[in-house]
């Protein structure tokens, strides 16, 4: 099920370049799951075809308001079913008919008859962006309670380079499902780690192992969808989901220095970063070279990141470790919960098909400090996250004194 699964979603398109950016904005909100019902306005149909709209969407991509085959009033029932209208792009005329309420289109009649939230990603060239009226026309918005979706700086239309450019459709996407989401993590502070640290032999190789980064950005992922604000400390900055903020890093000491910052205002800690043991005694500034001889690589301990974080942790604190064993997977997990003093461990068995590193699935137990555990099937590792997040947030949630007993 995807994380947008029966939700109803108007996209307003309007007469901004960056159109054709909205195909793929309507193409990710079906894919999560969304109902999307696309509405063009006269601008937007300047720069894409309805037909685009009409083929990806949930439904056929509305351009007026009269001679509409299913009702005589389709701003009314757009609106009224709606979850959320998104309009993408935003144009300066539609931010300012949003102010006035001038309903000169089915888009803007929509937007008067609903009482589900509405988002705008503004895009337009530098100059119209900074008027003082677009942006006091935006703080209007704001204190109305309309979401905005900033835009970016990057390349405009005309080959400009300037402030202005529409959103990532990534992340416009994770806008809708955080505006969306069940919010049962909303503005809780979550911590987490992904991807396995790299830790330099000399300027160009490294020790490493063959974590993809995949479970922890699924965590972030679910965790921000869900209302939560993240940090994700990874070593796979590149294909960091949307949605968090992200502190990219590459070894074991840049890991724990990072945590050492984030960790103690989170609520939630998931260690979910395959941490290198070891690391080389000395790194080379330069690359090695071959006729030099086969080196001599000493390996020197790493410092165990979630050891000093449970050490640490701050009354309440939620923290959870990962265990990827290949024997004994219950026994050698739980003995890492207790020398780590954690709430919860996620134990996999890596020697299974289908687990753990590289790929798109995994199996786990997931066992709490008071000895209950919980078994998740072979899933998608989003399943995965999900069932790690409704262990953590009950955790949390559940009697604090409780807790400081135990
Ligand atoms: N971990 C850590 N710092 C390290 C090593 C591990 O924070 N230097 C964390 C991992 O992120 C994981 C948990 O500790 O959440 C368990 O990691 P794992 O590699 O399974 O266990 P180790 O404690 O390293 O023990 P071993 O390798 O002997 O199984």
């Amino acid at each position: 099920m995807g994380s947008l699964s029966g939700r109803r979603v108007v996209l307003g398109v309007t007469g901004g370049i960056a159109a054709y950016k909205a195909v793929e904005v309507c193409r990710r909100l079906v894919d999560a799951g969304a109902h999307v019902s696309p509405i063009l306005t006269d601008g937007a149909l300047e720069m894409v075809g309805a037909t685009t709209f009409s083929a990806l969407a949930s439904e056929p991509a509305r351009t007026s308001l009269f001679h509409d085959p299913e009702t005589p009033i389709p701003h009314t029932m757009l609106g009224q079913q709606a979850d959320l209208v998104l309009i993408c792009p935003a144009t300066a005329r539609i931010i300012s008919d949003i102010r006035t309420g001038r309903s000169a289109d089915l888009l803007m009649a929509t937007v008067l008859a609903t009482r589900a939230p509405v988002m705008v990603c503004p895009a337009m060239h530098t100059e119209m962006w900074e008027q003082a009226s677009v942006q006091e026309n935006l703080e209007v918005l704001e204190a109305r309670g309309v979401l905005i979706v900033p835009p970016e700086s990057g390349r405009l239309a005309g080959g400009d380079v300037g402030h202005g450019r529409l959103a990532a459709p990534e992340t416009i996407a994770a806008a809708v499902t955080r505006a969306l989401a069940p919010g049962d993590l909303v503005a809780r502070r979550v911590l987490v780690t992904a991807g396995g640290t790299r830790e330099p032999i000399d300027a160009v190789r490294y020790v490493g192992n063959r974590s993809s980064g995949k479970q922890g950005h699924a965590i972030a992922s679910e965790a921000a969808a869900r209302g939560a604000d993240v940090v994700l400390v990874t070593t796979r900055a590149d294909a960091a989901p949307a949605g968090v903020r992200v502190v990219p890093v590459a070894t074991a000491a840049e890991m724990a220095a990072a945590c050492a910052l984030e960790a103690p205002d989170a609520e939630i800690v998931v260690m979910a970063a395959a941490v290198a043991d070891f690391r080389p005694a000395e790194a080379a500034d330069n690359k090695l070279k071959k006729h030099d001889g086969v080196p001599q690589v000493t390996l020197v301990p790493t410092v165990d990141i979630l050891a000093r974080l449970g050490e640490a942790k701050p009354a309440g604190q939620v923290l959870i470790g990962f265990a990827a064993e290949t024997d004994d997977l219950v026994d050698n997990a739980s003995a890492k919960l207790r020398a780590k003093n954690l709430d919860m461990i996620v134990a996999n068995d890596v020697s299974k098909p289908g687990v753990g590193f590289e790929h798109e699935t995994n199996e786990v137990i997931v066992l709490m400090a008071d000895g209950a555990r919980h078994h998740v099937p072979l899933s998608d590792k989003r399943d995965i996250a999900r069932a790690v997040l409704d262990a953590a947030r009950a955790r949390l949630e559940s009697d604090p004194e409780k807790q400081e007993q135990e």
